[in-house]
């Protein structure tokens, strides 16, 4: 069994380990960006995937990955999890949907409130013990997806035809355009930053690097929202207008 996470702040990736811990430990967990994640999805015949919820989509260096790479998913035994601060009617069906139409067979979707990963946003933010309990009662979400999964009854979570009207007239619709393209809205404030290399070395999209001690943007970013969230001299902004309150997951553990 293979997981594949794409994920921002880390809530992704920590409920897909979660998860395996629960339900198959000999499973290999990687990120979407391994070089070998090809091979990988060969040689698995079950895979789960983890992401976080842009706008009530996917983002989009994943829904590009999937359509890539359309062969892959043939015959394939997928379940899904989606992560995200509040709310989406069908997270997890996107991909479901996606994955489906490529031949693959979807087992069920799980959906999981964490800690709000846009950082530069107000909207959302909680204090720290809130944020604690929210990752608490995921992984209590977890254990009982996973016990509902081995009782061969897995949750269905963002699947089915009244999700996917939730998600679509709840949210999707409305932000459609911000979800479509990658974005060039990523501003570096120069002053700021002290060249320190962080934010470009963990970019998904290698959109960032570093040019005479600054750091600077180019025009594909997938909005994760790592680099705003982890930089020391807060100097990164996207949807806002200054850094609110930087978070990933550690601190919620
Ligand atoms: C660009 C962007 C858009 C988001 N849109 C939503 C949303 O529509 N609904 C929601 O509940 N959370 C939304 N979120 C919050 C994240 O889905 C949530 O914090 C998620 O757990 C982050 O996971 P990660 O650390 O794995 O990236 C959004 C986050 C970002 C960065
Ligand atoms: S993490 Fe922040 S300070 Fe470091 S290079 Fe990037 S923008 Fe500059
Ligand atoms: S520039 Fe920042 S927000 Fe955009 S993809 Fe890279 S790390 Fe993520």
């Amino acid at each position: 069994m293979l997981g594949i996470y794409f994920s921002g702040t880390g809530n992704s990736r920590y409920a897909l380990e979660f998860f395996m811990k629960q339900y198959d430990k000999s499973a290999s967990v990687c990120p979407l960006t391994d070089q070998r994640i090809v091979n990988y999805i060969n040689d698995n015949e079950e895979i789960v995937f983890s992401y976080s919820i842009q706008f009530s989509n996917i983002p989009k260096m994943l829904k590009d990955f999937v359509d890539d790479n359309k062969n892959l998913w043939n015959g394939k035994k997928i379940f899904v999890i989606t992560t995200m601060g509040l709310f989406s009617g069908d997270g997890a069906g996107i991909l479901a949907r996606r994955l489906c139409k490529y031949g693959a067979q979807i087992q069920g979707g799980l959906h999981l409130k964490m800690p709000d990963s846009i950082a530069d946003e107000k909207a959302l933010k909680r204090p720290l013990e809130k944020n604690k309990m929210l990752v608490k009662a995921a992984e209590e979400k977890i254990k009982r997806a996973v016990q509902s999964i081995k009782c061969g009854n897995p949750p269905q979570e963002g699947i089915g035809f009244l999700y996917h009207m939730a998600g679509l007239f709840g949210q999707r619709l409305y932000f459609y355009r911000k979800t479509q393209h990658y974005t060039d809205q990523i501003k570096i404030n120069a002053q700021k930053c002290i060249g320190c290399g962080k934010c470009a070395m963990q970019c998904p999209m290698n959109n960032i690097h570093i040019a005479q001690n600054t750091a600077k943007a180019s025009k594909r970013c997938t909005m994760c929202y790592c680099c705003i969230n982890i930089c020391p001299q807060q100097a990164i902004t996207l949807l806002g207008k200054s850094v609110v309150q930087q978070g990933t997951i550690e601190k919620y553990l």
